[in-house]
């Protein structure tokens, strides 16, 4: 298990250039699952989520070839059962359900790992099937979807923390295929479904509203082949942008969608650093006193919950009181605990964190617990007096691409270990 030392009080400066999005990649590749004909998706990052991905489209069938960043899937024939071994992985393969059950209608898959943040349920995506018409079965620790004819329906996917980002994406992929016309309220407006939809229609389907919290679909008879551009990745630009925040000198982002970014702007703003955006560019400098925040983790458009972590590491050091709340995962503080060995002072209550800005961290080993967190503790090192020793950083392997070698090109030093 690989691990990684952060070597502290270094500074960055210079430019570097986004990925395109894991949370976009992932459910477009699973589309390609609702037509027979090619696929070519490009700009899709080399993480380890996505080779599962792809694992599991061979699996069921799928010829799968990848040539740097570009995939292409053709799904002649599909079989319709996920297996287990690499679906417990990741949680988002729960995305392969609404194009198995459009195009098969049916599909079974294990009940979903991934990272651990809390209780992660699937029931918006279950009442999604179900008003389409499917049979649901959960038995032993499958859920099997499964109907003879899927009908467009009314659907609301509004759940006690908002929306739902793959539940919005699994009910489209269903509803393209289903008879007549589904709208979908309470949508999640995630850039991403955005994405997603674009690609759908690009393959024949009529959608419209995605984007908004309405999304209406005219199902089709069938889809055919397209090629398509994942978006920027919007959150490994904000873990770029808090780096360059922590310990930058003026760091560049290129190939970016500031547009995607507003809220992590405003905040990094009112954090008191200068940030100037141009069309696929943002450039973040220093610019005086540090500010402290009071922060709400929300559905997009507000602040996202996967950069929550990140400005934790930020306002550990940022003089004054903090508050940061995470509305969407209450639960996801795992790296409280660990930043608190590095120095920090943070008081958790529920799903909010007081943190009492201190001058220093200090390196210590850290144990990665979830994807965002790991990011959190890697950007802790950059401030840390000392070194950080980040554990089981096959947690951030699964959503940065090459993030030790694009932080050391900006002046970073991290050096990987194979353990
Ligand atoms: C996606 C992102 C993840 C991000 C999250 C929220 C991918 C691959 N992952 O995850 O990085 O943190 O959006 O922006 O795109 N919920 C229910 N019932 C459900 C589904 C969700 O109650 O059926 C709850 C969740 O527990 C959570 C909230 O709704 O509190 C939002 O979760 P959701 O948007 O579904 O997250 P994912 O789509 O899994």
């Amino acid at each position: 298990m690989d691990k990684i030392l952060v070597h502290g009080n270094r500074r960055l400066k210079g430019t570097v250039r986004i990925s395109g999005s894991k949370n976009s990649a992932l459910p477009i590749l699973a589309a390609a699952l609702l037509t027979r004909e090619p696929c070519v998706i490009s700009r899709v990052p080399d993480l380890s989520d996505i080779h599962y991905m792809l694992t599991i489209l061979s699996e069921l069938g799928c010829e799968v070839e990848r040539a740097s960043g570009v995939v292409t899937v053709k799904a002649e024939n599909v079989t319709t059962e996920a297996p287990y071994e690499i679906v417990r992985k990741m949680r988002a393969s729960v995305c392969i359900l609404g194009p198995l059950l459009g195009r098969e209608k049916e599909a079974t898959v294990s009940l979903p790992g991934g990272c651990i943040i809390g209780d992660r349920p699937i029931d918006l995506h279950l009442r999604g099937f179900e008003a389409l018409g499917a049979a649901v079965r959960v038995q032993s620790g499958n859920v099997k979807v499964l109907a003879p004819e899927l009908r467009g329906s009314t659907i609301s996917l509004r759940g006690k923390f908002g929306s739902t980002v793959l539940g919005t994406d699994n009910v489209m992929m269903a509803a393209v295929l289903a008879e007549g016309t589904t709208v979908i309220d309470g949508a999640a407006e995630e850039p991403e479904v955005v994405d997603l939809a674009n690609f759908l229609i690009a393959m024949g389907a009529k959608i419209e509203g995605a984007g908004t919290r309405r999304i209406i679909i005219e199902g089709v008879k069938e889809l055919h082949g397209a090629e398509h551009e994942v978006i920027p990745d919007r959150i490994e630009a904000g873990t770029f942008l808090v780096a360059a925040a922590i310990c930058g000198d003026g760091v560049t982002l290129t190939r970016v969608e500031p547009g995607h970014l507003t809220a992590v702007l405003d905040s990094l703003s009112q954090a008191g650093f200068q940030v100037e955006t141009d069309k696929n560019r943002i450039t973040i400098s220093p610019n005086g006193t540090r500010r402290p925040l009071k922060l709400d983790a929300l559905p997009y458009p507000s602040f996202p919950t996967d950069m929550q972590a990140q400005m934790c590491a930020l306002l550990a050091t940022t003089d004054g009181i903090s508050v940061v709340t995470d509305n969407v995962f209450p639960q996801r503080f795992m790296h409280v605990s660990e930043l608190k060995r590095m120095g920090a002072n943070i008081e958790l209550q529920g799903g909010t964190a007081i943190i009492h800005g201190v001058e220093k961290l200090s390196g210590a080993p850290v144990m990665a617990s979830d994807l965002r967190a790991s990011a959190a503790l890697v950007l802790a090192g950059l401030q840390a007096e000392g070194v950080t020793e980040v554990n089981r950083v096959y947690h951030i392997d699964r959503g940065y691409e090459s993030i030790d070698d694009k932080l050391n090109s900006l002046g970073a030093e991290i050096e990987r270990l194979k353990v």
